[in-house]
């Protein structure tokens, strides 16, 4: 499916627990709020594809081979984008995505994959208008996540999964905002870069 409206398509990237679903939330009612059109999405997505990531990569007993997991991800990605994101934006909404390619880029570029190969298995899904990283240091994180949700919980990860998604900060691909401050203050910066954004692209 082609891209043909005027929509916008932002997503939320970051550690897990660093406040990506709260923010997203907090973004998706503030800009309701504003009069803005707006749709809520996530990966792994609701789709079938999404819902098997869940049970066989995140909460199995062990890791997959991350192979598996950036192939899954990306078969994924490319129905949520068909079936959710391209038709929204099809309407002129503006779409926030908890998550979309650079957590397949940080987190299975961390586990040790090329992260030319991931962009490869990726090329077909659109590339977001506007990439917001929600910075939280890995230390802080874990101590947020209790009980542990996914396999992919634990310090060395998560440190890991962190550097990668700096090299695109640094890249100026993804916008760092600092996550470790109060909800509020968080949500406020956000909306902030946002309403500019959309102010330029306007
Ligand atoms: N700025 C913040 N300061 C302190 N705690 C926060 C902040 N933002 C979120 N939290 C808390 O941290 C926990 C994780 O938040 P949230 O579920 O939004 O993170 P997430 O990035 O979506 O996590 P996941 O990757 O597991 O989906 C929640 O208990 C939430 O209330
Ligand atoms: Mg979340």
């Amino acid at each position: 499916m082609k891209r043909k409206g005027k929509g916008v398509f932002i997503c939320v990237e970051g550690l897990d627990g660093c406040g990506k679903t709260t923010q997203t939330k907090l973004l998706v009612r503030r800009l309701g709020k504003k009069g803005y059109n707006v749709t809520y999405t996530a990966e792994p997505s609701c789709g079938e594809i999404g819902k098997f990531i869940k049970k066989y990569c995140l909460h199995g007993k062990k890791r997959v081979s991350s192979i598996v997991e950036a192939l899954l991800f990306a078969a994924d990605r490319y129905e949520h984008v068909d079936n959710e994101i391209i038709p929204a934006l099809n309407e002129g909404r503006l779409v926030v995505s908890d998550r979309y390619v650079y957590s397949s880029l940080a987190y299975q570029g961390a586990a040790g994959l090329d992260l030319k190969w991931i962009e490869k298995i990726n090329e077909h899904a659109m590339r977001p208008d506007l990439a917001i990283f929600v910075d939280v240091e890995p230390e802080v994180v874990i101590h947020r996540l209790k009980p542990k949700k996914s396999v992919m919980e634990n310090l060395e990860t998560q440190r890991k999964v962190r550097e990668v998604y700096m090299k695109f900060v640094e890249k100026g691909e993804l916008v760092k905002i600092d996550g470790n401050r109060p909800k509020k203050e968080v949500a406020d910066d956000i909306l902030t870069i946002v309403l500019r954004f959309l102010e330029k692209a306007s």
